[in-house]
């Protein structure tokens, strides 16, 4: 994809005042994940920002091919993640990996991994940074972006399984779009990591997080049910069909690992980011019994252009499994405020 013509002047322009802050082409900036969390943005922010990613992707606004996968050891990943996005300026590339094991094994999150953010005119690169931070924000806002969407309208009850680095930023501001929650269940396989996320969150919520005792308890008494624990090559569903009613929306993070097949398969509704993606990591084998027909994109959805939730009994499911062009757009949002608060430090290239 090319940069339209009309837009040269303004890019060039850009340009011009990123230079007046970066040397570009003999520096570049270095943020490091303390950095990228001390830049001055707001859940609001990102939040428009990852919506419009989605649907300037839908609307086949960007470049942006599917992310190329590594696998090195059973349910490890490293995914290289490229996109550009002419309207914005942004192109760079996200080399983010998943090792689940991390945490008990060597003591970090399970998802690390390095952007490079780069000069679209000239091809220099502007910035390197940590990513697990935009990574961080930019999921729970695609969740979030879809909640907007496809929730039950008067959502009383939240369901969060996983409450590691995505299931705590998902439950911090569920409230910007699910005003009217009442309960919020949380579930994890290590309990401690709920009792810390009602420890940490409780005190800035209006609504009471609750520690469900299984995963039916809390599969049945939420409306809304997301989720971010470990995107499994193999297909071990906990989640069983019989707890599921009309009515849900259920948000993946981690592709169909925790759920019953037949879930999927009678769904009114099943909503990806990507249709692309979702049928290259079918080629990898993560959907062993297929993937049901796809609705829409959560970019078409978000765009208006498909429908969300019409009815209060359907049950839908989102399955978002990321995408670069998400990190671009929060990014540039990211790299200029970076700049203007003179956060990070340049180093020569
Ligand atoms: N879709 C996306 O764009 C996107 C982006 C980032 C991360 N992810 C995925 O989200 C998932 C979580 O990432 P994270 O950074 O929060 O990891 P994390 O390790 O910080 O948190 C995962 C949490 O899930 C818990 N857990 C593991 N298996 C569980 C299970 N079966 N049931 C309940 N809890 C379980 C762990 O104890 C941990 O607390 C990963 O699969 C990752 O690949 C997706």
């Amino acid at each position: 994809m090319k940069l339209p013509e009309e837009l040269l002047d303004a890019a060039e322009a850009y340009r011009n005042e990123v230079q007046k802050k970066l040397v570009v082409g003999h520096e570049l900036l270095y943020l490091s994940q303390d950095d990228v969390k001390r830049i001055p943005v707001t859940p609001a922010e990102i939040l428009d920002r990852t919506e419009k990613a989605l649907i300037a992707y839908s609307a086949k606004k960007v470049d942006m091919p599917s992310k190329i996968a590594l696998h090195p050891i059973t349910d490890t990943f490293f995914h290289a993640m490229p996109a550009y996005v002419p309207e914005e300026f942004a192109v760079g590339i996200k080399w983010g990996s998943c090792y689940p094991g991390n945490r008990e094994k060597y003591g970090f999150p399970q998802a690390q991994g390095l952007i490079i953010y780069s000069d679209h005119l000239s091809g220099l690169p502007l910035a390197v940074l940590d990513c697990k931070y935009v990574t961080e924000i930019r999921t729970a806002a695609v969740t979030y972006t879809a909640i907007k969407y496809l929730a039950p309208e008067h959502t009383e009850t939240f369901g969060m399984i996983g409450c590691g680095v995505e299931g705590r930023q998902h439950v911090k501001n569920i409230e910007t779009v699910l005003p009217g929650l009442k309960t919020i269940y949380v579930y994890d396989i290590y309990e401690k990591a709920a009792e810390k996320l009602i420890e940490d969150y409780q005190k800035t919520l209006r609504a009471r997080i609750v520690k469900a005792s299984s995963y039916e308890d809390l599969v049945k008494n939420s409306a809304v049910i997301a989720s971010a624990t470990v995107a499994a090559e193999s297909y071990h569903p906990i989640i069983e069909d019989r707890w599921i009613s009309g009515g849900k929306t259920i948000l993946l993070c981690e592709g169909h690992t925790l759920y019953q097949d037949s879930i999927f398969k009678r769904a009114d509704k099943y909503i990806v980011d990507s249709r692309e993606q979702v049928e290259q990591f079918a080629a990898y084998g993560f959907y062993p019994f297929g993937h049901p027909p796809i609705h829409a994109e959560t970019g078409e959805v978000a765009a208006g252009k498909a429908p969300g939730r019409e009815h209060p009994g359907e049950l839908i499911i989102a399955n978002n499994f990321g995408m670069a062009v998400e990190d671009m757009f929060v990014l540039r949002l990211l790299f200029d405020r970076a700049l203007e608060h003179a956060i990070g430090v340049r180093l020569p290239l």
